[in-house]
């Protein structure tokens, strides 16, 4: 079974350069003094930028007072947080029992031959990030996958190819 949440190896973050602080300045201020808005303030982070650049910790450290390696602890502890900039789609293959039984080995060794981009990470243009996720909830469909929260089920490795070849066409590339 292959369930990848966070890749030790992947760079974790942009240059800071990258990250345009003052879009989330309103957002620091507006919980910055409130207790338990850490998550709130993490959310909104991740909802602006699409992951929590190194940057922006520094900055909510300042405002909060809380330190970096909290903020840090509060990020890895949960999965909803991302320290990685992501693709525009997002795919999500379901490792879980029954999936993994159906091959899912195959669908991401599929994905990731037709993407050029290793299981964990993002696409060189962007477009893509491929991760492997625990129980998608629809076992009766495996293996299965989500695609910017679409579900499909009962993939083989051509018609995953087929899928992204199609996503691709829709955006023009
Ligand atoms: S194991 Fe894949 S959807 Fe449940």
């Amino acid at each position: 079974m292959r369930i990848i949440r966070k890749n030790p190896e992947r760079k974790s973050f942009l240059p800071d350069e990258e990250a345009d602080l003052t879009r989330i300045e309103s957002l620091i201020k507006k919980y910055a003094s409130k207790k338990g808005s850490m998550i709130p303030i993490l959310q909104g982070v991740q909802e602006v930028f699409g992951y929590i650049p190194k940057s922006s910790i520094h900055m909510i450290s300042s405002e909060t007072g809380m330190s970096e390696s909290d903020i840090f602890g509060v990020i890895t502890f949960y999965s909803q947080f991302r320290l990685y900039p992501v693709g525009k789609h997002i795919i999500k293959v379901c490792h879980g029992t029954a999936c993994h039984v159906q091959n899912a080995d195959g669908i991401t060794t599929a994905l990731m031959n037709e993407l050029g981009v290793e299981d964990g990470k993002t696409t060189d243009d962007r477009l893509f990030t491929l991760e492997s996720v625990a129980c998608l909830g629809c076992c009766s469909l495996a293996p299965v996958m989500m695609i910017d929260g679409e579900t499909y089920g009962k993939l083989s490795g051509e018609k995953v190819v087929k899928i992204v070849r199609e996503i691709k066409k829709n955006d023009n590339i």
